[in-house]
């Protein structure tokens, strides 16, 4: 890996964002770039760089792709305007169900959603408008995980010798690549973004479909999709990294109303955390796992089992697929 990480101590964040400006607005030159926002920190930082280097030669989109949590498309086109960025939704739901339709492997399901997302998507969205550029907000830690080995983080791409001009038409470019994630929320406070925004626990690219193990139909995406409602509601003030619920594969029996029941079993995983390489889990309070059980056992159709997860990451990963 020839990418140089910029360590902590050694990051300035304002100097940062003035080099960034400059590079982004050296690389596009007089033509535009469009901007794949997905509402994360690292896509939102990315966002508010490039917006700031390009202005209205920067044309962004935030991909309905069916797998985002509710109301999150709305909300997160919502957050940019009230910055001043404006943003186009595209719904692209139809297209990554199909992609997704009967892949049940966990790297098929990501090459399934990488090739939607790069491909399909972005190559027609770049072809329409003429942009040779795709900014996104790649970080050091995906690069390194994905180039080890462990799970292929999707919006890796040239670090994996993929030629982006060759195999989609565009040339990506990567501001935060040399930042991990306590880094990229210094720039993104440096920026004068809101602190919900730059603090936002991290949600990953496959989003909901890395929480459901096993074929991610519409059916089931929408199952786990309440199910993170209520982990979301429930930890939404605590200091953890990240929280989330996580659908299983196998089904095992209950009983509800005085009839079996072979239902859904729900995982939840709550970590601790510094910059995701390695984690444990929250020791959280009974009664708040025991509340969430409650509520997922009654508000989310066909749940009969609640778990929480205790391994640490290694062995485990903080995503479940
Ligand atoms: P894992 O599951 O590998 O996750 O321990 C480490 C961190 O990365 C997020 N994650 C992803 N982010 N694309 C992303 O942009 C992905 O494919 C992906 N997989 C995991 C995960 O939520 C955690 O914060």
């Amino acid at each position: 890996m020839t990418i140089r990480e910029i360590l902590l101590d050694d990051l300035n964040p304002q100097a940062f964002i003035d080099d960034q400006c400059r590079r982004i607005a050296d690389q596009v030159g007089t033509s535009r770039a469009v901007n794949a926002l997905s509402g994360g920190v690292d896509s939102s930082v990315t966002t508010m760089l490039a917006h700031r280097a390009l202005g209205a030669r920067l044309l962004t989109y935030f991909i309905d792709n069916g797998l985002m949590r509710q109301g999150e498309p709305q909300a997160v086109v919502a957050a940019m305007k009230r910055l001043g960025v404006p943003v186009e939704l595209v719904d692209a739901r139809r297209e990554f169900f199909a992609a997704l339709q009967g892949k049940t492997d966990p790297e098929d399901k990501r090459q399934a959603i990488t090739d939607t997302f790069y491909r399909t998507v972005f190559g027609r969205l770049v072809r329409e408008s003429g942009a040779p550029f795709l900014l996104q907000g790649t970080i050091y830690t995906d690069v390194e995980e994905t180039v080890a080995g462990i799970k292929r983080q999707h919006n890796i791409l040239a670090q994996l010798g993929i030629d982006t001009q060759a195999a989609f038409g565009y040339q990506v470019i990567e501001p935060l690549i040399q930042l991990r994630k306590t880094g990229v929320r210094m720039v993104g406070k440096a920026l004068g973004m809101p602190e919900q925004m730059y603090h936002r626990p991290p949600f990953p690219g496959p989003a909901l479909a890395a929480r459901v193990i096993g074929e991610a139909t519409p059916e089931r995406i929408a199952l786990v999709r309440k199910a993170t409602v209520v982990v979301e509601e429930a930890l939404a003030g605590s200091a953890a990294f990240q929280y989330m619920a996580i659908l299983h594969a196998d089904r095992v029996t209950g009983v509800r109303d005085g009839k079996r029941e072979y239902g859904f079993q729900i995982e939840i995983r709550c970590w601790d955390s510094q910059d995701a390489v390695t984690a444990s889990p929250t020791r959280l309070d009974f009664a708040v796992l025991r509340k969430m059980a409650d509520r997922m056992t009654s508000e989310v159709p066909g749940v009969v089992s609640v778990t929480y997860n205790l391994a640490t990451k290694p062995p485990s990963t903080i995503e479940a697929v």
